[in-house]
């Protein structure tokens, strides 16, 4: 029986453009969490997919000469073939098109309406459509024409035709506006949103993130315009049909109206997956929001940072936007699942490199993990000497307490003992707080101890001597039994080669049982592992081609 709920989400990706490498960080993040929190015992949402209201979407219609909705249609099908393609296994899909999330975000519109937290004003100011944001003057930068050079607002630069100012991460002037439009009390919740950060000091990791977020709200926290008057396209204001409710009014409600199944109680979410530039949608208009609508608060939000390539902003018109399923097709998606989690920090802006993905593929999972396998494998077989009927049972093996003791006078064993539990515990610890690259960081450095071991207690020399038969079925026993657990752990990450590898040792009801809820039953599974051939290498490396 599943114990209780988990909810994760990814951003709803906007839809003028295809997701490319850095969109699929954010939804291979949430799938892996998502299965380990499955697997481990939670019935688990995830939900994901496209924010369409936005002008951004609107203009690239009216650009490519097509009707908005037959626009969206195709790029909500490209998007979902994205996640498709790279298996992304969320069970909840929303665009913010459909007539649900409309009848959902009306209604909470007039709740804060009538709750007083939403009054008209006239916005006097800029927007960037690139963010679809407001900006206030020391949000922008300067740019030189000519050069193209971006440098900071100060009162010593002379400006003329050449300088103009511009959105830093868009490079585009705003969009300067006079209109009606309604805004949202914001300022109403400072001392609400103070006390949830106080309450929940975890409520924004990495920590670093939550201090700027911190120091933001302490400033002062200004009324923001929920409405454009201008726009058409949208969810149309119940208390006002002329205004469409400004895109990220609308977007954030997604979270919930995902949730609108009277048979599932899912929110409050239980985290929330967001890049480093939406936080302050996330963890300030987003509680207040939900306040003012009387719903409770996501549990945690966890930020991630930017990737470039070579060292340049993603985008099309660079010509460095990596299509990731393209790039997993032509590698594997465990290629790329590998790099994106361990070979970056989180809460660092990271250079995609494709010959470092390689490179780190090549090194932990053909060499560190996949030469250890084959080395198990190859000498299993060698031992039973009957290709086919092999078979390799271990009766005496098979309980605990003689697991870990297995060859200590030999190796002293119970070195190890703590060892396999430290492992799994630095896993499970890590895991908890949703730290992924330190999850592969101490799988991989565990793999390397038992390579080491492997080496230490050379069974393929132990083979050709007589006396050692029995040694070297405990030491081979050994080995696969702790890269069964790895294995184990792995599955977070890697799902299908890791199932590969149960039904190679003949573990064949592992995926199913893992799928329900069966984790931590199967640590302590202590199996019989029949080897009936030589397998395939399952990670092989790649070659660098210049
Ligand atoms: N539509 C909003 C999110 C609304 S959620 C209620 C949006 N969409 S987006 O398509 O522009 O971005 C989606 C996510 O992708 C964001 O979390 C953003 O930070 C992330 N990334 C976009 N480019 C990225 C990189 N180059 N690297 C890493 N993440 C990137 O914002």
């Amino acid at each position: 029986m599943a114990k209780n709920n988990f909810f994760i989400t990814t951003p709803i990706y906007y839809t003028n453009g295809i997701p490319h490498i850095g969109h699929s960080y954010s939804s291979i993040i949430a799938d892996c969490i998502a299965r380990y929190q499955k697997i481990t015992g939670k019935k688990v949402k995830f939900s994901t997919w496209v924010d369409e209201n936005s002008q951004k979407a609107v203009l690239k219609a009216e650009e490519q000469g097509m009707d908005i909705m037959s626009y969206l249609d195709i790029m909500a099908s490209k998007h979902k073939a994205v996640w498709d393609g790279l298996w992304i296994q969320y069970t909840d899909f929303i665009r913010t098109t459909e007539d649900r999330h409309h009848k959902f975000v009306r209604e909470v519109l007039q709740k804060s309406y009538d709750n007083g937290d939403i009054y008209e004003w006239v916005y006097e100011g800029m927007y960037c459509v690139g963010c679809e944001a407001f900006k206030k003057d020391d949000d922008l930068v300067y740019l030189n024409k000519t050069t193209n050079k971006t440098f900071p607002v100060s009162k010593d630069v002379v400006i003329s035709d050449n300088i103009i100012k511009v959105c830093p991460d868009h490079l585009t002037e705003p969009q300067i506006l006079k209109e009606k439009n309604y805004f949202f009390k914001l300022s109403n919740y400072q001392k609400y949103i103070e006390e949830l950060y106080k309450k929940n000091p975890e409520f924004v990791v990495p920590n670093d993130r939550f201090n700027e977020v911190i120091a933001f709200v302490e400033r002062w926290l200004d009324d923001f315009s929920i409405s454009r008057e201008t726009n058409k396209f949208g969810i149309h204001l119940p208390f006002d049909e002329e205004q469409v409710a400004y895109v990220w009014y609308d977007a954030l409600f997604n979270y919930i109206t995902v949730c609108q199944n009277w048979q599932e109680d899912f929110w409050p979410a239980d985290l929330h997956i967001v890049g480093k530039d939406i936080i302050r949608f996330h963890a300030i208009y987003w509680p207040a929001m939900l306040k003012s609508a009387w719903y409770e608060m996501p549990k945690q939000i966890l930020t991630t940072w930017f990737f470039t390539v070579n060292w340049q902003k993603i985008s099309k018109s660079l010509g460095n936007a990596i299509d990731p399923v393209e790039f997993s097709k032509k590698y594997s998606k465990d290629l790329l699942t590998l790099y994106l989690l361990s070979s970056f920090n989180i809460w660092q802006d990271g250079d995609f490199d494709e010959k470092q993905a390689i490179l780190t593929y090549n090194a932990k999972l053909a060499n560190n993990l996949g030469n250890l396998v084959n080395r198990v494998v190859v000498l299993s077989l060698k031992l039973q000497n009957e290709t086919w009927k092999l078979y390799w049972q271990v009766d005496e093996f098979l309980t605990e307490d003689s697991l870990f003791s297995i060859d200590e006078d030999l190796v002293g064993f119970l070195k190890w003992k703590p060892t396999i539990l430290d492992y799994l515990e630095k896993f499970q610890n890590s895991i908890n707080k949703y730290d992924l690259k330190s999850c592969l960081d101490i799988t991989f450095s565990f793999l390397d101890k038992l390579n080491k071991f492997a080496d230490i207690k050379q069974p393929w020399q132990m083979i050709k001597d007589d006396d050692k038969q029995e040694e070297i079925r405990n030491v081979l026993y050994t080995l696969a039994e702790w890269l069964r657990i790895v294995w184990l752990a792995l599955y977070t990450f890697f799902p299908v080669k890791m199932n590969e590898m149960f039904v190679k040792l003949w573990l064949l009801d592992y995926k199913n049982r893992l799928e329900n809820w069966e984790f931590e039953k199967l640590l302590v599974d202590f199996p019989i592992f029949f080897i009936k051939e030589k397998w395939e290498n399952l990670f092989s490396r790649f070659e660098i081609k210049d």
